[in-house]
């Protein structure tokens, strides 16, 4: 038994092609100017020929590296996605084999946008379990796949791209780096935000969501602190999934941080990532040294089935 887990490293994965709101007004009725207003981003990445596996893969390897573990040291690779493009094998044993980890617990989760947080809840009580010491937690999306490019209401919101965390057991004596997770789900209005059936593209309500997002997150996002034993005004950086700035802006007024805190706003220039906007954010975050190691940062993810995860983690 261990007193926790923390987060060793981070990685990152986006495509190259780069994407702007004014490529978009080139092929569906929008402008520049609206999806800065109502949405907040600017440009988003969307993949060529990369698939899932391949962008999961490319971030695991970063955060592998900055580990100063090996593939050998590796006992559970965990991927949350929504946008995986077969049903079996999953996409975890094929990071695995891309990454040459022997025999590790391989699973994907969806959980859709709340997914990294799931996932990552779901790591630290293996390890605190016992049955695991060192795993990959990964989220990633491939959503340009599941995006109807004639619909300008959903069109102009998501990207593609991956984040990946090196997640360990915490020596004995030592604080965990990890904190409780709060997750849930509001599972009859789960429909609001769907991928459904053979042609999957995402449809959604999404005035509904953003009235939920706006109104019933900031208060669980202040339980996960609770659970941690952490005050938001002690938090150094919030990394809320990236919808919209407009939602990040409305839950953040309401947490009662602090004036120096580090707020992720990713999504100007990565678009909503789903499952991997939440790793995707801390990763460029730990890279460009914004957050002190060993500073607690709030994660909290949300979105389709209406389910939330969020958890204070010492940042890496
Ligand atoms: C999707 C979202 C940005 C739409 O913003 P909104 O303010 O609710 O906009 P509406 O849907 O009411 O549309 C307002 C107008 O803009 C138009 N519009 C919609 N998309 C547009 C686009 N891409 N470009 C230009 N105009 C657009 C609509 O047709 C409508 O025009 P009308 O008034 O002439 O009918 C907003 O509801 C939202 O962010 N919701 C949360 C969704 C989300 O984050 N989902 C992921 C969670 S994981």
């Amino acid at each position: 038994m261990t007193a926790g887990s923390r987060i060793v490293a981070m990685g990152h994965y986006q495509p190259s092609r780069v994407v702007t709101n004014d490529d978009l007004a080139r092929i569906i009725d929008t402008n520049d100017a609206w999806i800065r207003d109502r949405v907040g981003i600017a440009e988003r990445r969307i993949a060529d020929a990369e698939t899932v596996a391949d962008m999961a893969t490319f971030a695991a390897e970063k955060a592998l590296a900055g580990s100063g573990l090996t593939a050998a040291d590796i006992d559970m690779v965990v991927v949350a996605t929504c946008s995986s493009e077969d049903r079996c094998p999953n996409v975890a044993t094929r990071v695995a084999a891309k990454l040459g980890v022997a025999a590790p617990a391989a699973f994907d989760l969806n959980t859709a946008c709340s997914g990294f947080s799931y996932a990552l809840g779901t790591a630290d009580h293996a390890i605190r379990a016992g049955a695991t010491r060192n795993a990959i937690v990964i989220g990633v999306e491939k959503l340009s796949d599941l995006t109807d490019w004639t619909d300008r209401s959903t069109a102009v919101l998501f990207g593609d791209g991956a984040g990946a965390a090196v997640v360990s057991a915490v020596p004995e004596g030592q604080e965990p780096g990890v904190g409780p997770v709060l997750w849930g789900s509001v599972p009859d209005k789960g429909d609001v935000l769907r991928i459904e059936g053979w042609q999957p593209y995402i449809k959604q309500e999404g005035q509904i969501v953003f009235r939920w997002a706006t109104t019933a997150l900031a208060p669980l996002a202040l339980q996960a602190c609770e659970r941690a034993g952490v005050r938001p005004e002690e938090l150094a950086a919030f990394v809320p999934h990236q919808a919209n700035t407009r939602i990040i802006d409305g839950i953040v007024k309401r947490l009662g941080l602090g004036p120096d805190v580090v707020i992720a706003k990713d999504l100007v220039e990565s678009g909503n990532t789903s499952a991997a906007s939440i790793p995707l954010a801390l990763s460029k975050l730990v890279e460009r040294r914004e957050v002190p190691s060993g500073a607690p940062v709030l994660l909290f993810g949300f979105g389709g089935g209406l389910t939330y995860a969020g958890q204070v983690v010492r940042c890496p």
